[in-house]
């Protein structure tokens, strides 16, 4: 079943829709490489050789997980696109979340400079953020992601029914990415979301939340898939996730449905608008994204993206507010939102927040040496602002938020 079709990025969101792959399979006369994650190898054997039954030259299978995105695995991948005999017209077949996608990625857009890629993404932050917009990379000791390319892939298949073993974790990362596109989108995603959360989990505390998480962590209501899902190793959820949403998300095509697709519109107009993320509308996927990597830094990646990206949104938020710019209470939706799903509001007590503030320093995307911060004024309204004071960051790090009276040197883009 198909459910959504961009005809420009070839991006298929469906059910049971890798069928799609047999027009490429056939066209290189099985010639091509499949390059799968070892979990979902694991959980998706007899689908994958269903859909690959046309043959292959070769099956590669990555270990998976961020410590794999290095320049040995680009290396090995390397090696064995050379012993299977790959040529120019060989498609490259990327199964398995972000972590595959841009490894895979990466190999295939510099082998030969450049062999066909289809993007297969198997988690739902891959369906909604790392399969589009071309990117794609691995890390070096000095910092994540600092060698890639943009290199878009042919064909983007997602098929939902990889989403029944997703573990909760990898849920919450997801949705912090789509609960990003709703903010930062001028369609009315936001106010969509919350619709559907009133329409479909008002059962389930969604009009009482205020945005306090473990009131509405279902704790023991068992994962998604169970005794699959946990066969796969993904780090400790610390038992605060509302697993129990995840799995009615996950029995709710509809909704489910709606937020991938809005978020896979929201990124494929804004990648579309700015293709090499060179100064137009890109920069507004950055929400929250600055303050959640100073978090990751200062947690020596301890926490979980996801988590990061909720906090980060709030403490974008914070900053407009103390700047006085906010032009509408965002504040309690986000709060709400998160809350609602399980992410955390507001920094973890025990988090060095002051290491985070002196992490910015080091930031990829800083401007003219200094710290650059997408923030909201509105739902669907987001700008840049720079020349924040060390001052102010604390505060808006800590919590302890009062309105901003100094002048900095700050710019609002
Ligand atoms: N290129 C981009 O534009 C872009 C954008 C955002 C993030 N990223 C990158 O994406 C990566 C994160 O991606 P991710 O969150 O998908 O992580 P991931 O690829 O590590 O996958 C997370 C975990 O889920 C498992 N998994 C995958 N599919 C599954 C399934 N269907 N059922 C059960 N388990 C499954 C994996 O084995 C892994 O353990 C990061 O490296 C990040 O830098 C890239």
């Amino acid at each position: 079943m198909e459910y959504f079709c961009n005809e420009k990025y070839q991006y298929h969101l469906g059910e049971d829709n890798l069928e799609l792959l047999d027009g490429i399979l056939r066209e290189s006369q099985g010639r091509g490489i499949v390059v799968i994650d070892k979990n979902v190898l694991r959980l998706y054997q007899g689908l994958i050789d269903r859909a690959f039954a046309v043959g292959t030259i070769g099956r590669y299978v990555l270990e998976g997980g961020e410590k794999s995105k290095n320049l040995a695995q680009i290396e090995a991948l390397y090696a064995k696109f050379a012993q299977y005999g790959a040529d120019r017209t060989t498609p490259i077949f990327a199964i398995g979340g972000g972590v595959t996608g841009d490894i895979v990625g990466l190999a295939a857009a510099t082998y030969m400079r450049g062999l066909p890629l289809v993007q297969i993404p198997t988690t739902l932050l891959a369906m909604v953020d790392s399969s589009i917009g071309g990117k794609n990379g691995i890390d070096l000791p000095q910092g994540k992601n600092l060698v890639g390319t943009f290199y878009n892939p042919r064909l983007i298949v997602a098929d939902i029914r990889f989403l029944s073993t997703l573990p909760s974790l990898e849920w919450s990362n997801g949705l912090a990415e789509i609960f990003k596109a709703a903010l930062i989108s001028e369609t009315g995603f936001l106010s969509g979301l919350e619709a559907g959360c009133h329409k479909y989990f008002g059962s389930k505390g969604w009009e009482e939340n205020e945005g306090d998480s473990e009131r509405f962590c279902a704790k023991g209501e068992g994962k998604l898939s169970a005794d699959r899902a946990n066969e796969v190793s993904t780090g400790a959820d610390n038992g605060t996730l509302p697993v129990g949403l995840y799995q009615s998300l996950y029995r709710n095509h509809q909704f489910l449905v709606y937020l991938i697709r809005s978020a896979v519109e929201e990124k494929l107009y804004l990648v579309d608008r700015d293709p090499k993320d060179s100064g137009g509308d890109r920069f507004k996927l950055n929400l929250g994204h600055t303050f959640a990597h100073s978090l990751e830094v200062a947690s020596s990646y301890s926490l979980p993206h996801g988590r990061a990206v909720g906090i980060g949104m709030i403490l974008a938020t914070s900053l407009a507010l103390n700047l006085g710019i906010l032009e509408e209470p965002l504040m309690p939706r986000m709060k709400r939102l998160l809350g609602f799903w399980g992410l955390p509001v507001s920094v973890p007590a025990g988090l060095d927040w002051k290491a985070a503030v002196d992490s910015l320093a080091f930031d990829k995307k800083r401007h003219l040496g200094r710290s650059v911060f997408v923030v909201p004024l509105a739902a669907g309204k987001v700008v840049k602002v720079e020349g924040i004071e060390r001052a102010l960051l604390e505060r808006i790090f800590n919590g302890s938020f009062s309105t901003y009276s100094g002048e900095g040197h700050l710019s609002v883009r």
